[in-house]
């Protein structure tokens, strides 16, 4: 666990959650009779078989279809059984099997118990009444349960991660719940589902709905096996120049650490923001050719057909990787890493409304870490004067929205550790002399030619 894990404010956080869902519990208990005890023994039992097969997505979160078992089992037997069965499944699943630590625990299991009561109470409240739902008249009520069921489990969640990592909560909520209303009201007609199933035919007949389920996770699974393949492919690529040339695979990486940052702080897609990482980690993979390598670190002025020769870089990678199905949108962003907005980039010499963001973001991030690099015959600059070179090139060059996300991000210090990450100095060892010609316009990226228009 890190220090802002153990933080207080983080620790006052999880107990006020366990505090709460206890008293939930205790509430409730005060309000409904005692469960009997098959039904809570099969729900702890469905409950801990969802959360053992729930999945990871890419982002970093985790998915299962509790929320479906808690729907079914609060129409069926109210929010006191399913409160205690969720609390006992994530004690054995999360406590004993996964030996998740005590702190996570004890906030899952209170946020569980908590979430429970909140969408019974609305449900009641809604007019529904457990064991005899009649579900088109009780759909208000049901929509209430589901709203509030997202509603408090987001808000927790969202409050805990903010204090992790010091955030605004509301910035936190956008990023991991934008769209996890719908996600989980989707999740409302499987609960109903179940819930008649059960109601109708007992738990004999409920367990007719675990197929189609199972089915459904089988193909999200393999839908998220794909795109961790897509990722693996891409870093074993990076990992392949790496070899090749090291200098080109620390900027790529530090590339990629920059456009996600400036990516994620514009609010793209995740979609987009991986396939900008993508795009990041690839787009210098053309310059490792045998005709254009050499050129990289050749001293002096590039005659015309070299300057060809490196310019075609772009082309190059993106023909690599367009190839690939998945990965055409990336290909597209490498293609068009060295366009400008007044046109004078190439390959292609695109003008502004017909370069992709994703393309935009990169250049910016490509231009600074080349200024702020030791290369060949030239000293690096600092990130002060690599930030005035962005401004002063804004809305020729560069995108002047990319170029404002990126200097703030730079002035909170959230690009810091990228910048201080330790580099290996190229050769061969330069001499603080003056930068020769071609350097002149010296936000150009690294190999250093002034880039012509196609
Ligand atoms: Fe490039």
């Amino acid at each position: 666990m890190t220090q802002s894990h153990r933080s207080l404010p983080v620790q006052i956080f999880v107990v006020t959650i366990l505090l709460g869902g206890l008293g939930a519990l205790w509430l409730m208990g005060l309000q409904y009779p005692v469960p009997p005890l098959t039904p809570f023994l099969v729900w702890t039992l469905i409950l801990l078989a969802t959360e053992s097969t729930g999945l990871d997505l890419p982002s970093g979160g985790f998915i299962t279809v509790s929320g479906v078992v808690d729907f079914a089992g609060i129409l069926c037997f109210g929010p006191l059984l399913v409160g205690w069965a969720d609390v006992v499944s994530v004690l054995i699943f999360q406590g004993l099997w996964k030996k998740t630590p005590i702190t996570k625990v004890a906030f899952n299991a209170g946020l569980y118990a908590l979430t429970t009561a909140a969408a019974g109470s609305v449900y009641v409240l809604f007019g529904g009444r457990f064991g005899d739902t009649r579900f088109m008249h009780d759909l208000p009520a049901l929509l209430a349960m589901g709203a509030v069921y997202f509603s408090v489990n987001s808000a927790a969640v969202s409050g805990v991660l903010a204090l992790v990592e010091r955030r605004n909560v509301l910035s936190v909520w956008k990023d991991n719940f934008r769209w996890g209303l719908l996600q989980h009201l989707s999740m409302l007609p499987l609960g109903m589902l179940l819930a008649l199933f059960t109601l109708t035919g007992g738990l004999v007949a409920a367990s007719l709905v675990v197929a189609p389920l199972s089915l459904a996770r089988f193909s999200f699974a393999a839908y998220l096996r794909s795109r961790s393949d897509l990722k693996e492919f891409v870093r074993a690529i990076s990992r392949v120049l790496d070899a090749v040339d090291p200098f080109t695979r620390e900027h790529s990486l530090r590339v990629a650490g920059y456009a996600v940052r400036v990516a994620r702080q514009q609010r793209l897609p995740i979609h987009e923001i991986e396939m900008i990482e993508y795009a990041a980690l690839m787009h210098d993979l053309g310059k490792i050719t045998s005709e254009a390598r050499p050129l990289i670190e050749k001293p002096g002025l590039l005659t015309q057909d070299e300057k060809r020769v490196l310019n075609s870089h772009p082309t190059v990678g993106a023909a690599l990787f367009e190839q690939v199905k998945s990965l055409r949108r990336a290909a597209e962003y490498v293609r068009a890493h060295h366009e400008r907005l007044d046109g004078r980039g190439y390959p292609q010499a695109l003008t502004a409304e017909k370069i992709p963001m994703g393309a935009r973001i990169l250049t910016v991030c490509d231009c600074f870490d080349a200024m702020t690099s030791d290369r060949p015959y030239v000293r690096a600059r600092s990130p002060e004067e690599a930030v005035l070179e962005l401004h002063r090139h804004s809305l020729t060059q560069f995108d002047p929205a990319v170029v404002e996300t990126f200097v703030r991000l730079f002035e909170q210090g959230r690009l810091d550790d990228i910048l201080r990450s330790p580099r290996r100095v190229p050769e061969p060892e330069f001499e603080p002399v003056a930068a020769p010609a071609r350097e002149a316009a010296p936000y150009i990226p690294s190999h250093a030619a002034e880039p012509q228009p196609a």
